[in-house]
């Protein structure tokens, strides 16, 4: 049956263990040197409507690893900027690849481009969701700690793509997620499309959500999209920089992690970001790593590990 990834549960907690799995066996071969190339002749078409530097370069770069070939497509240079229905973009590129990457506004757009394809379509960020981003942070968080389930993950910040697929990926695998937002940018479950397991727990003060945590996190105060808001928003959110007094409250061994770009001064001091807990520079390599596993997952199924 065709398979896409469209969101973080999309998959079940045996399918992202064996991805993680997966991924720690395909980095190592990447390491030693070796020649893997599971996905020759394979095509990938990466859709690009929003900016990117990591998804661009960890799908291209990962594809062309793997013996297949990436296409970079952007909207302004696409007919999808003139309003070719996305309808018809998905069964036009999907009989010439085999397996789409999309990064766009609304996650509607990715879900109907998906009905319509004939091959796996993956989401390289959305307004609701980055689930290629939090398979790597997780994919990190085990590197560095062990098994996440049982554990809390701090989400300081805004309520955004990042916070929603934290808050899914902690009802598939089974930890807790403490958030903490400025009033009027609160989690909205139906948005996060959450089951209601009681995996996360909202905190008024920030201080206070990282407490016990095993792992802080926080992203941009302003998403790709949001841009207008700008000006509200760094007022808004003046109090939920995570910085060295955030990290205080947090387990002594607790890791700081960032999907990148940051900027340091708002949502994280550039104490923590280049700071000892911070592990955002492997979080970014491990794009490549886990999006390789994604890939050949989709096309090729479960292998041998
Ligand atoms: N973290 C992330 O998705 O980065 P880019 O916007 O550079 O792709
Ligand atoms: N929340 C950010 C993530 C960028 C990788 C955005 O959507 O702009």
């Amino acid at each position: 049956m065709l398979k896409h990834f469209l969101q973080f549960k999309d998959f079940t907690r045996a399918e992202h263990e064996y991805l993680f799995e997966r991924a720690r066996v395909i980095k190592a071969r990447f390491k030693r040197y070796e020649t893997y190339h599971p996905l020759a002749d394979r095509t990938l078409a990466m859709i690009f409507e929003k900016s990117s530097t990591r998804t661009r370069l960890s799908f291209e770069a990962g594809m062309h690893q793997l013996g297949g070939a990436a296409i970079y497509l952007n909207t302004r240079d696409t007919q999808l900027g003139r309003g070719e229905p996305v309808e018809d973009a998905g069964k036009v590129i999907s009989r010439m690849v085999d397996i789409v990457m999309i990064r766009t506004f609304e996650q509607d757009i990715v879900e109907r481009f998906a009905a319509h394809s004939r091959v796996p379509v993956i989401n390289g960020l959305t307004n609701e969701y980055h689930p290629c981003q939090i398979l790597a942070d997780v994919f990190t968080f085990i590197e560095h700690r062990g098994s996440i389930q049982g554990r809390t993950v701090a989400w300081i910040g805004d309520s955004n793509n990042m916070c929603n697929t934290w808050l899914q990926a902690a009802e598939v695998l089974d930890f807790k997620v403490h958030v903490s937002t400025p009033p009027g940018y609160e989690v909205e479950p139906e948005r996060a499309n959450l089951h209601g397991t009681g995996h996360f727990e909202v905190f008024a003060d920030p201080l206070d959500a990282c407490r016990g945590a095993d792992l802080v996190t926080t992203d941009v105060w302003t998403s790709m999209g949001w841009e207008a808001e700008n000006e509200e928003r760094l007022k808004a959110f003046a109090d939920w920089q995570v910085d060295a007094d955030m990290m205080k409250r947090a387990k002594p061994d607790a890791l700081f992690m960032h999907c990148l770009p940051a900027h340091r001064g708002e949502e994280v001091s550039g104490e923590v970001l280049d700071g000892p807990q911070s592990v955002v520079w492997d979080e970014a390599e491990n794009r490549l790593h886990v999006q390789k596993a994604l890939m050949e997952y989709l096309l090729l199924g479960k292998l041998e590990i």
